[in-house]
C-alpha cells in the first residue's frame, strides 16, 4: 500500500473515490459539507433519508460522473464530541477494505477537523496498510484480491509537514502490524522456531537492530532447563531471538519485551481437543508482536534503548516429551513441577524473563497468548494486563488508552502466589481452574523479581474469528500498537514517576 499526502482541495481531488467522514446527529459539516454542495445535498440526503446514520465504520456510496473524484464514500464517525484519534484507523480501514473489493485502486481520504494534525494521519495511514493482508498464502487459485494500492491522505485545515511526518509514522506501524500478522498466519510446518527466529533475523536486519539467537546448546550452558522442558517432545529445535536497538546509548535504562513463540501448541502429553487446535498456530503471536514492533522501532528511532525476546518452541507430545510430574530447573535456580504440559507458555517465557535480566532490562514487558482464562475473563474485547508496579502500569495503560488496542488489568493478589506452591518443588506451572490467568500471571511474577513488569496476556485478541469492516479476520497485530506507543512514550516522557500509591490491586491484603 502506498500512502500519499496531498494539498489538494477534496472538491478538485482527481481519484477513484474520495472518502469523507460524516457523524452521528446527521449533521454535515466541515469537509463533507464542502463536498456535498458540488454534489447537490447528495450526502445530506443520505443521511436525512435514513441510508446511514453516521454511525461508526457505516458506509454509503455516492457515484459523482462529472467530478474529477468519480465517486464519494461517505463513512459514520460515531459522535463527534466523542472522536478519538484512532477511530481515523478504522475509518480509513473500512475505506479500503469497502473500495478496494469494489475495484477502486486510488483513494483519497479527507480528515475531519479537530484532532492532532500528525496522530489523525498516522492513524489513517496505519488503518489504510493494515486494511489488507494476504490471508490466502497457500491458496493456488486466488480468491478475487482486494485491489486498493494507493491511499491519498488530504491534507485540509492541518498542518501539511504534521499530515506528512503522522503519516510516515503510520506507514511504519501498519507495516510492522502486518509483519506480525503473516508471521501468525504461516501455519507451525513452515512456522517452525527455526522460522521464526530467521524472520526476526531478517527484520533486525532491514531495520538496522542488532541481532543474536540462542540456539539449545547455548541454553543449555545457561541453565535454560525449563524452556528446554518444553522443546523436549519436538525433534524441532527451540529458539531464542534476540534483537536488540540502541536509541540511547548514554542511557542505563533497557526496556525488554518478550513475546511467546510457541510456533504450535498441541498441549504436549496433557494434550488438548482435536476441536480448534489448528488455532494453536497462533500460539506465537506474541513473539511475533516482539518482532514486528522491534522492526518498527528500528525504522522509527526513538531516543530509547530497547531489546526484544522471542523464546520460541514447539509443545508436542513426543517420546521424549516432559511429563505431568517432572520437575525442571529455570535459569534463575527456580524449580518448576510440571502439572499440566499445556501450561508451556509460561515455561518458555520463564527463562525468557531471567535472560532479559541478564541482558541488562530495567523494565520488561512480556506479552503471550497465554490462558484461556483470560479469554473467559475478557473475552475478545481486550488483552489482560498484569503487574508488579503500580505507576509503570499505570502509565502503560494511559498511554495505550487510545492506540487502537485494548488493554484492562487484571489484580496479582498474594493469594495466586499461594496457588502455585508446590508440595516438591518451589513452584507449579498450573494453580487449578480459578483465576487462571492471574495465577500465570503469578506464576511469570517469580521470574522478573524486583524489575517493573508487565504482563499482556493477548489470548483473546491475538486473533479473531470474524471480519471486521476495516480489517480481515484472522490475526490482528495486538499488541504491535501498543509497543510502539509505550516506547515512544519513554522515549519522549523517561522513566515513570515513582511515587504512585500502591492500588489494592498489588497490596498485600
Ligand atoms: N496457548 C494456550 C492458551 C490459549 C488458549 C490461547 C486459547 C489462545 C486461545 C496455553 O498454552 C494453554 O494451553 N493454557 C492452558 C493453561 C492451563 C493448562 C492451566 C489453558 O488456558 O487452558
Ligand atoms: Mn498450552
Ligand atoms: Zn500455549
Amino acid at each position: 500500500m502506498q500512502v500519499h499526502v496531498s494539498n489538494d482541495a477534496a472538491t478538485s481531488v482527481a481519484t477513484g473515490a474520495l472518502v469523507v467522514p460524516v457523524f452521528a446527529g446527521g449533521a454535515v459539516d466541515g469537509v463533507a459539507a464542502e463536498v456535498d454542495r458540488v454534489l447537490g445535498g447528495a450526502i445530506a440526503d443520505v443521511l436525512s433519508g435514513g441510508e446511514i446514520a453516521g454511525k461508526p465504520n457505516e458506509t454509503s456510496l455516492i457515484h459523482a460522473k462529472d467530478t474529477p473524484f468519480k465517486r464519494v464514500l461517505v463513512i459514520g464517525l460515531g459522535e463527534r464530541d466523542k472522536l478519538k484519534p484512532s477511530a481515523i484507523a478504522k475509518y480509513a480501514g473500512t475505506a479500503v477494505r469497502y473500495l478496494g473489493k469494489r475495484g477502486v485502486k486510488e483513494i483519497a481520504l479527507a480528515l475531519p477537523d479537530g484532532l492532532d494534525a500528525t496522530l489523525a494521519a498516522s492513524f489513517a495511514a496505519e488503518g489504510a496498510v493494515a486494511a489488507i493482508i494476504d490471508t490466502t498464502l497457500y491458496r493456488t487459485e486466488a480468491d478475487k484480491p482486494v485491489v486498493t494500492t494507493g491511499v491519498t491522505i488530504l491534507n485540509g485545515s492541518y498542518d501539511a509537514s504534521a499530515v506528512e511526518s503522522g503519516a510516515k509514522r503510520g506507514s511504519v506501524i501498519g507495516e510492522a502490524v502486518n509483519a506480525a500478522r503473516t508471521m501468525a498466519l504461516t501455519p507451525a510446518n513452515d512456522m517452525t522456531p527455526t522460522h521464526l527466529a530467521n524472520r526476526a533475523k531478517e527484520l533486525a536486519a532491514d531495520a538496522g537492530l542488532e541481532f543474536d539467537v540462542l540456539d539449545e546448546a547455548r541454553m543449555l550452558q545457561l541453565g535454560m532447563g525449563s524452556l528446554l522442558g518444553v522443546s523436549r517432545g519436538s525433534d524441532e529445535p527451540a529458539t531464542l531471538s534476540v534483537m536488540t536497538y540502541k536509541g540511547d546509548p548514554s542511557s542505563s535504562e533497557t526496556l525488554a519485551i518478550v513475546g511467546k513463540g510457541l510456533t504450535f501448541d498441541s498441549g504436549g502429553i496433557s494434550i488438548k481437543p482435536a476441536e480448534n487446535m489448528h488455532e494453536m498456530k497462533y500460539d506465537m503471536s506474541g513473539g511475533a508482536g516482539v518482532i514486528g514492533a522491534m522492526w518498527a522501532i528500528g525504522k522509527l528511532r526513538p531516543k530509547v534503548n530497547v531489546i526484544g525476546l522471542v523464546p520460541s518452541s514447539e509443545n508436542l507430545p513426543g517420546h521424549r516429551a516432559m511429563k505431568p510430574g517432572d520437575v525442571l530447573k529455570a535459569m534463575n535456580g527456580k524449580t518448576i513441577e510440571v502439572i499440566n504440559t499445556d501450561a508451556e507458555g509460561r515455561l518458555i517465557l520463564a527463562d525468557a524473563l531471567c535472560y532479559a535480566k541478564q541482558l541488562g532490562a530495567t523494565k520488561i514487558i512480556d506479552t503471550a497468548t497465554l490462558t484461556g482464562a483470560c479469554v473467559v475473563a475478557l473475552g475478545h474485547a481486550a488483552s489482560g494486563t498484569m503487574s508488579n508496579d503500580d505507576a509503570f502500569v499505570e502509565r502503560f495503560l494511559k498511554i495505550v488508552a487510545d492506540s487502537g488496542e485494548r488493554y484492562w488489568r487484571l489484580p496479582l493478589y498474594p493469594d495466586y502466589e499461594q496457588q502455585i506452591k508446590s508440595d516438591i518443588a518451589d513452584l507449579k506451572n498450573t494453580g487449578g481452574r480459578a483465576g487462571g490467568a492471574e495465577t500465570a500471571g503469578a506464576f511469570l511474577k517469580a521470574f522478573v523479581g524486583d524489575t517493573p513488569w508487565i504482563h499482556l496476556d493477548i489470548a483473546g485478541t491475538a486473533y479473531l474469528d470474524a471480519e471486521s469492516p476495516f480489517m480481515a479476520k484472522g490475526p490482528t497485530g495486538t499488541p504491535v500498537r501498543a509497543f510502539v506507543h509505550i516506547v515512544e512514550d519513554l522515549a519522549k516522557n523517561g522513566a515513570p514517576t515513582n511515587g504512585v500509591a500502591k492500588s489494592a490491586a498489588t497490596a498485600a491484603v
